[in-house]
């Protein structure tokens, strides 16, 4: 019988150097995308799939996170007073009562690897997901919302094999991802496919193609023996993708591409992309960026004249 999953790990330990000096006092997890931090949008992914106990992998100095997901009786009581419920919604039971949100500390910068491996005795033998927060899985307006997440979690359901998300990135750009071989098969969306080994961060003349790891994984329990046995790899850290690669010696992990857009929100660039994307789903924010590019960005035009 195949274990459903139901725990997801989610890594929240990175110090975010990529962003400072904006995530010198602040966890990047807690920056916003739109209307909230990035890190609600990943938690609500995972839990939309059916996810529904989150497990954070976390440091010191990274307890705002926490208390994003916990009551906060005294703001709550303040916007009841002032009756202001729409907002009071948004803060109060951000996830449901019956999701369990439970941290564990990563005392050593080890890696990806590490991290996991941290939440070993959590996970209890079962199967989990892995989202990684720096990134934004927007999935086509036609879908449903948090489509390949949740279609990700069918594959495993259906066959009890590992599944790695994956899309298709530029040449370039293969030595920032872990990278599958499929053996020359050519991946569809929406579709598992056999991966025969994985390769984190290999130069773009060693990549065995252009399907890159984005970061949502599904997992047999079995993968933290092979992480127990990983040795230090690129960057001198335990690297999830070394780990995932002995695992796919066994036959036993897939690749899944999909077609949503991503985007890294660990980066600038990434950052701001992620925030236009989500704003042009909100109606009135569309109609705010429509008007604003085509007057060249606003510059030099009253405010006013741009709503
Ligand atoms: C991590 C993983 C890598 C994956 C990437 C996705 O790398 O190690 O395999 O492709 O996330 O964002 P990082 O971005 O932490 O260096």
């Amino acid at each position: 019988m195949i274990q459903k999953v139901r725990k997801a790990v989610i890594p929240v330990a990175g110090l975010g150097t990529r962003m400072l000096p904006a995530t010198k006092a602040m966890p990047k997890e807690l920056l916003p995308i739109f209307d909230r931090p990035i890190i609600e949008h990943v938690v609500k992914e995972a839990i939309s799939g059916g996810i529904t106990e989150i497990i954070f992998v976390t440091r010191s100095g990274k307890e705002a996170i926490e208390n994003h997901f916990d009551a906060n009786y005294e703001l709550e009581h303040r916007l009841e007073k002032k009756g202001k419920e729409i907002i009071l919604g948004t803060v109060k039971n951000i996830i449901p009562e019956e999701i369990t949100v439970t941290s564990i500390r990563q005392n050593d910068a080890l890696g990806l690897g590490h991290a996991i491996l941290c939440a070993k005795h959590l996970l209890c033998g079962e199967p989990f997901a892995v989202l990684l927060p720096d990134v934004l899985v927007l999935d086509q307006v036609s879908r449903d919302i948090n489509h390949s997440f949740a279609s990700l979690l069918k594959a495993w359901d259906a066959t009890g094999v590992g599944q790695i998300m994956v899309e298709r990135v530029a040449a370039p750009a293969v030595e920032d991802y872990g990278i599958v071989d499929l053996d020359g098969c050519l991946a569809t969306p929406f579709s598992s496919f056999k991966i025969k080994r994985l390769v984190e961060k290999p130069s773009p003349s060693e990549a065995p193609s252009d399907l890159a790891i984005l970061g949502r994984y599904i997992l047999p329990s079995i993968v933290l023996d092979f992480l127990e046995r990983t040795k230090m790899g690129v960057g001198g850290e335990i690297q999830l993708t070394d780990g995932l690669d002995a695992l796919s010696q066994t036959g036993d992990l897939n690749a899944f591409l999909t077609d949503a857009s991503t985007f890294d929100c660990g980066n600038k660039q990434g950052f701001l992309g992620a925030n236009l994307a989500v704003g042009m789903r909100d109606a009135d924010t569309r109609q705010y960026l429509i008007s604003l590019f085509k007057n060249d960005l606003g510059f030099n035009l009253p405010l006013s004249s741009l709503q």
